[in-house]
């Protein structure tokens, strides 16, 4: 480590650092989870059938025109189906969503069955849309970018469904789920 100050006279040339080792990939795990984040689940459908996942990975990238952006596991159901149809919907949870969270996510019981009957409506696009999310989001998907594991999907979003209630957000962090606290309280 060195001071800021001292740094700027001696600043490594970018092809060294270039050819220079990146992080592990145990030690990028470890640090992402720092980074706390929305838990959504991203969903399409080839028409016949919904196929979704549980995704922290999803940020707003324009307000003009409207467009968000998902990060999609190249190697899941989900990403071959959402490259297909370009259907894309991105469901923001609530708190107390976090069982479906962790199923979309792969895990616990239920896995198979994850669209339950008079859970899931559409809007636009006929990707499914979970009734009471925060906020739905329904996208076609404009363009599609290959990074390594994972594709960034922009989805240009076509309508939005928006919860009138106000329901504590479902957020990841420190490998666990959990919500916000008014600042001075702790998390549970
Ligand atoms: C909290 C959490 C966040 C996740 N975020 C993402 C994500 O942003 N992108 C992604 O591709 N997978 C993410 N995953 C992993 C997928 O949800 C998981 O691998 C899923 O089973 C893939 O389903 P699929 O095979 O139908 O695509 C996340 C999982 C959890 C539990």
């Amino acid at each position: 480590m060195m001071a800021l100050e001292a740094a700027a006279a001696a600043l490594p040339p970018l092809q060294a650092l270039r050819r220079a080792a990146c992080l592990p990939p145990g030690d990028f795990r470890m640090a992402m989870r720092r980074l706390a984040g929305a838990v959504c689940i991203v969903g399409t459908t080839d028409g016949q059938r919904p196929t979704g996942l549980t995704a922290t990975a999803v940020t707003a990238l324009s307000a003009e025109p409207a467009r968000l952006l998902a990060c999609i596991n190249l190697k899941g159901s989900t990403f071959r189906s959402i490259a297909d149809s370009r259907r894309m919907s991105v469901n923001l949870l609530a708190l107390h969503h976090s069982d479906l969270a962790t199923r979309f996510g792969g895990a616990g019981p239920g896995a198979g069955e994850l669209f339950e009957p008079g859970r899931w409506d559409t809007l636009t696009t006929g990707a499914p849309i979970l009734r009471d999310a925060l906020v739905s989001f329904d996208c076609v998907v404009d363009e599609m970018m290959v990074a390594h594991s994972h594709a960034v999907m922009i989805g240009e979003i076509k309508s939005v469904q928006m919860h009138p209630g106000r329901h504590a957000p479902l957020l990841y962090a420190d490998g666990r789920y959990t919500t916000l606290h008014p600042q001075g309280e702790t998390t549970p």
